[in-house]
């Protein structure tokens, strides 16, 4: 672990940005304490408090809460309101409540997001289609089924509808190593989504695909996503192992007068 005396400036020497490119403190400060927790933190062991931190590093409260901020959405450290940050336990990924893509929360996990594309057809808007993506039922949208997988490991299996004056030529491109990355492009990307989260069971399908026992616990999470200008660009249902996920949430109340 490097750190800095009280006082000084920067984050530790390893973090010291060379001629040129100047890497900004919260990012040096992050992939110290990356270094730190992989330097034989157990998952649940509290991190250095705030005022530590900022006289271990030398820096302000500001970016310590910055790379706090970035290890939380990484799904590094979680937070426990009154009692500090704590170290994420490796083997479940943690949602927080930022509108991230499957890809993004396995590579935050240093693992290597892949598919494995079972559907990608263009159909027709059933009712609950035309319910959340506002169209006519019957419009045409492109359906994907693709078995998400970390490591090779499968870990959700998610479908995904989306209007296909959207997505013109994604059905010709063919599957996209990324969907956000692929909308992203197409100047569809999403900001914003409403999520309904609930505990289901998987079918026998589910199971094999999912490599998990008939009836093994899942959480289903149903997202419809929309893009800055406010368009409906996917409904998803994503079923996620329970034994691999969960969701951290933030919760508070205004104090009593
Ligand atoms: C999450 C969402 C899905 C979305 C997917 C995109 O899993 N629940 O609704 O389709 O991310 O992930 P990617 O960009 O890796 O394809």
């Amino acid at each position: 672990m490097t750190t800095k005396p009280a006082g000084t400036s920067g984050v530790g020497p390893s973090a010291a940005p060379s001629a040129g490119e100047r890497e900004p403190k919260h990012a040096a400060l992050r992939a110290e304490l990356l270094a730190l927790i992989d330097d034989g933190m157990r998952p649940h062991q509290p991190l250095p408090s705030e005022r530590e931190l900022m006289q271990r590093y030398g820096v302000s409260r500001m970016t310590v809460r910055r790379a706090m901020e970035r290890l939380c959405t990484e799904g590094r450290v979680y937070r426990v309101q009154g009692a500090g940050t704590f170290v994420a336990d490796p083997s479940t990924i943690s949602k927080s409540l930022h509108l991230t893509s499957f890809s993004e929360d396995i590579r935050g996990r240093r693992m290597i997001p892949g598919s494995r594309l079972l559907v990608m057809e263009r159909t027709e808007a059933d009712l609950a289609c035309a319910r959340d993506l506002f169209l006519t039922p019957g419009t045409p949208v492109v359906h994907l089924e693709r078995l998400r997988l970390a490591d090779d490991e499968p870990m959700c299996l998610e479908n995904s509808w989306l209007p296909e004056d959207v997505v013109h030529g994604l059905l010709d491109e063919g599957e996209p190593p990324s969907l956000y990355a692929w909308l992203d492009r197409v100047g569809a990307a999403p900001v914003h989504a409403d999520q309904t989260i609930r505990a289901t069971v998987v079918d026998t399908r589910q199971a094999q695909l999912l490599g998990v026992p008939a009836h093994f616990p899942a959480l289903q999470v149903e997202r419809v996503a929309r893009d800055v200008k406010g368009r409906a660009v996917e409904r998803a249902v994503s079923l996620y192992r329970s034994d691999r996920y969960d969701y951290r949430l933030s919760i508070s109340r205004e104090p009593r007068p």
